[in-house]
């Protein structure tokens, strides 16, 4: 059990209201992802659930205020890949990895036997094993992507946050690391909230979407009421086609509205 409770959440930065009384419910086991144009909020959301961002409002997992908890036991229940980790000079990626078991190495004491062999695993598991000396600096954008993830899910928290996790992979590189993401959710019964900014894919592996605009939530639901022609028009500006595919799928094609004019002028020239 790890469901999401999110009442009346306010941030402001810099003096601006980045989040206005958002609510946000996410049933434990479930994946529930953040949508909207960019400086929506999503991020700045997933932070303050993170506990990385100063809020008013309440955020509570099974009913437990999560900013109650010491940060120990707040990394041992939320783990969070931010859209911009930074990467720590001098740290090898098992080094970067093995921080993720943080919260279970008792101070003064080092990481257990336990504590590694999840790290091992993980690192075959994201295709990390022939980096795993290397310095996080000197990794591509996607092999540190999933090095962050990894450092997350060494966490074994029941509460995965992911900002834009597939920003940096390729194709194939995210299928898997969004499949892996939900393997967990399903054998392990993990809560997953997740900012994408890709809508087709945000469809993909969603129970639900939420459509974040200016720091309000202006529509949820299940993916089909989420990604409309309408709503995609008229709060991202953009001209695009939804096609709904046999398999119950939904795509978002972008189109060129200027298209069909532009050729008329050609033909007339
Ligand atoms: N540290 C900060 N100080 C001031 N404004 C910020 C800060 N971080 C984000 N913002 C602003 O908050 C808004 C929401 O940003 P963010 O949550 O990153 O949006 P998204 O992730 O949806 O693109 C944007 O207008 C952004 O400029
Ligand atoms: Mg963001």
């Amino acid at each position: 059990m790890s469901a999401l409770a999110v009442g009346r959440l306010d941030v402001t930065l810099l003096g601006r209201r980045v989040l206005g009384d958002v609510d946000l419910a996410v049933p434990s086991g479930s994946w529930v992802t953040l949508v909207g144009p960019n400086g929506a909020g999503k991020s700045t959301l997933l932070k303050a659930v993170a506990g990385a961002v100063e809020h008013a409002g309440s955020i509570g997992l099974d009913e437990v205020s999560l900013d109650g908890m010491r940060s120990r036991e707040r990394a041992r229940q939320v783990a969070f890949v931010p859209q911009e980790p930074t990467r720590p000079d001098g740290m090898n990626v098992v080094d970067y990895v093995l921080l993720g078991r943080t919260p279970y190495v008792p101070y003064f004491a080092v990481e257990s036997a336990s504590d590694v062999a999840v790290v091992e695993e993980l690192l075959d598991t994201l295709e990390l094993r022939e980096l795993a000396d290397r310095p996080v600096t000197s990794l591509s954008g996607g092999e540190f992507q999933r090095a962050v993830l990894a450092r997350a899910l060494a966490q074994q928290a029941p509460l995965l946050l992911l900002d834009e996790p597939t920003s940096s992979l390729d194709l194939g590189h995210a299928q898997q690391v969004l499949e892996l993401v939900d393997e967990l959710r399903v054998d392990r019964g993990l809560t997953v909230v997740s900012a994408l900014h890709d809508l087709t894919t945000a469809g993909q592996f969603a129970d639900r979407l939420v459509l974040l605009v200016d720091g309000e939530v202006v529509a949820e639901g299940p993916v089909r009421e989420v990604l409309t022609e309408k709503l995609i028009s008229a709060h991202y500006g953009a001209a695009v086609r939804v096609v709904h595919d046999a398999d119950g799928g939904v795509v978002v094609v972008p189109v060129r509205e200027r298209t069909a004019r532009l050729t008329k002028r050609t033909d007339g020239a």
